[in-house]
């Protein structure tokens, strides 16, 4: 099954080429049905993704992965996406006893502690409550953009994600900041107001800040770390 799967790359490919990221998605739906996931963050990428599934009525499952650790905004345009579409938006949560141990022996900040504090609370917030997202389906949508980091942009539009066992599709990989915000704006979808005050990327509360005019899209991200290791494993490449 996951042999035939993973072999299907260039046919999809060749189905998708020349499409708008709304046909192939829905597409994608058709040819996946009961195994089709998107993941959001609320970021306007992703809220450009959740406005073409769920205005056409695409059966893809919508998640999102909950830290405890979000912003506030964060929680507002969940609510409002609820709202708007009528829909209920899926939560995946950290390990109760794993994340519950964590903070009584580490402390509620030790992610600024160390890279390794860092990474272990990703893996208990994000990674762990990933895999269960993802299992039992065969393809796996994303809001990845180029824009957001130099090794986004050599990325195939399709892969296999060899650690997931999981085809992944980012249907706005090659789209512009401005052409996002223009779909945000022609269509009224609810979005993150941090997008308006330098936030590109909008990850945990505690772990993410604005970006200055001219620097690098990511450094808004786990700034205090060195550039290598900034990356929290829910994708390998990032
Ligand atoms: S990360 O690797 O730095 O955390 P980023 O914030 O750039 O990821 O988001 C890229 C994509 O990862 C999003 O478009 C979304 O599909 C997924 N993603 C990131 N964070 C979450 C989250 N908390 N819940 C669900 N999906 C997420
Ligand atoms: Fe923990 Fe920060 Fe990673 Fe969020 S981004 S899971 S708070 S280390």
């Amino acid at each position: 099954m996951i042999e035939t799967v993973k072999n299907r790359q260039e046919e999809l490919l060749s189905a998708l080429a020349g499409l708008s990221a709304e046909e192939a998605l829905a597409l994608l739906a058709r040819e996946f049905e009961g195994g089709i996931v998107f993941s959001t963050s609320f970021s306007w990428e992703d809220q450009v993704i959740s406005h073409m599934i769920l205005s056409q009525n695409l059966p893809i499952r919508i998640f999102t992965l909950d830290t405890g650790r979000l912003f506030g905004e964060t929680y507002y345009v969940w609510s409002r996406t609820n709202e708007q579409y009528g829909t209920h938006i899926e939560a995946f949560y950290p390990n109760q006893e794993v994340i519950e141990r964590f903070v009584t022996e580490k402390g509620p900040n030790a992610f600024y502690e160390s890279v390794e504090n860092r990474k272990g609370c990703c893996y208990i917030r994000k990674v762990e409550p990933l895999q269960r997202a993802l299992a039992g389906n065969t393809l796996w949508i994303t809001g990845l953009r180029a824009e957001h980091s130099p090794d986004r942009g050599n990325l195939p539009q399709l892969e296999w994600d060899e650690t997931n066992q999981i085809l992944k599709y980012h249907p706005l990989l090659h789209w512009s900041t401005d052409q996002v915000r223009a779909v945000i704006n022609e269509n009224g979808i609810p979005y993150n107001t941090l997008h308006d005050k330098g936030f590109v990327s909008i990850g945990c509360a505690c772990c993410t800040r604005a970006v200055n005019p001219g620097e690098d899209f990511r450094a808004g991200r786990w700034w205090w770390e060195d550039k290598s290791s900034k990356e929290c494993g829910l994708h390998a490449h990032s």
